[in-house]
């Protein structure tokens, strides 16, 4: 499990930040001294800070906290996407391409924040949707970031771009990653796994955000992940890094009965 900086919190937290501030801290990540890559062209990320800069300073309440969570969700997507990348020998054409599809999957977040909401359901806007729509609007040669944008966020992808999967999977490695962190701002509580959420694992299936109830229905839906890796590197990872063992464990501890069914499901794969 990895932590995010103290500096970073303090940051997003801090009540009297200027534009300005943010717009230092987006460089300092993706241009300066925190950049991930060079692989990610300057145009794109001065693209992308735009249409953040332009919806944080309209966004009000929760939401401007979250466009600057997004921010960071963003930095730890490029950073898992690195680290499968350097595994995968040579299974992504253009590393450039990937690299761009981590650091824009979310770009639809930032003017969805402004409906008062991130959640999709409740936004009614399919954030996948929204960002693959404005990538669309500025790039549209760009048809496999286009793709990738628009699946990241799917229960399943059916088609075969090796980006669109790559996308998926550095998504979900970074949220594994950092999921101890994520809950410290979430709104669920503690609780026992739901009946539909423990029926859908044992099943083997990818368990749905509509599904979920409290704090240990979402562990098993990241659980539940281990269904949809897509590449071998990213899975090794997942493995290497211990970041399935860690969800179980926290299953086992809030809800031992489910957590045993879980444990000794025949999908439990690592
Ligand atoms: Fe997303």
């Amino acid at each position: 499990m990895k932590t995010r900086s103290p500096e970073d919190l303090k940051f997003i937290l801090s009540k009297d930040k200027t534009v300005g501030e943010v717009s230092t801290w987006i460089d300092e990540l993706f241009k300066g001294s925190r950049k991930i890559t060079n692989e990610i062209p300057t145009e794109i990320i001065d693209w992308a800070t735009q249409i953040i800069l332009d919806s944080y300073s309209k966004a009000v309440n929760k939401e401007k906290t979250m466009c600057l969570y997004k921010i960071l969700h963003t930095h730890e997507v490029v950073q898992a996407a690195q680290n499968i990348l350097q595994k995968s020998q040579n299974e992504i054409p253009n590393e450039a391409t990937a690299y761009v599809c981590a650091f824009l999957h979310d770009i639809g977040r930032f003017p969805q924040a402004l409906t008062g909401t991130l959640s999709d359901t409740d936004s009614k806007v399919d954030h996948g949707d929204l960002g693959a729509h404005l990538v669309a609007a500025q790039w549209p040669e760009k048809a496999e970031i286009i793709e990738a944008v628009k699946w990241h966020n799917k229960l399943f992808y059916p088609y075969n771009s090796i980006y669109a999967k790559f996308t998926r999977d550095a998504d979900k490695l970074a949220i594994l990653e950092y999921a101890q962190n994520m809950f410290s701002f979430f709104d669920m509580g503690p609780g026992l796994v739901s009946t539909e959420v423990l029926e859908r694992f044992l099943d083997g299936k990818v368990v749905t955000h509509a599904h979920l109830k409290n704090r240990t229905d979402a562990y098993v839906n990241m659980l539940s992940w281990l269904f949809d890796i897509n590449l071998e590197a990213t899975r090794e990872i997942c493995i290497s890094e211990g970041v399935f063992v860690d969800m179980l464990d926290q299953i086992k501890l809030a809800d031992p009965e489910s957590g045993a069914l879980v444990e000794n499901s025949k999908f439990l794969t690592f």
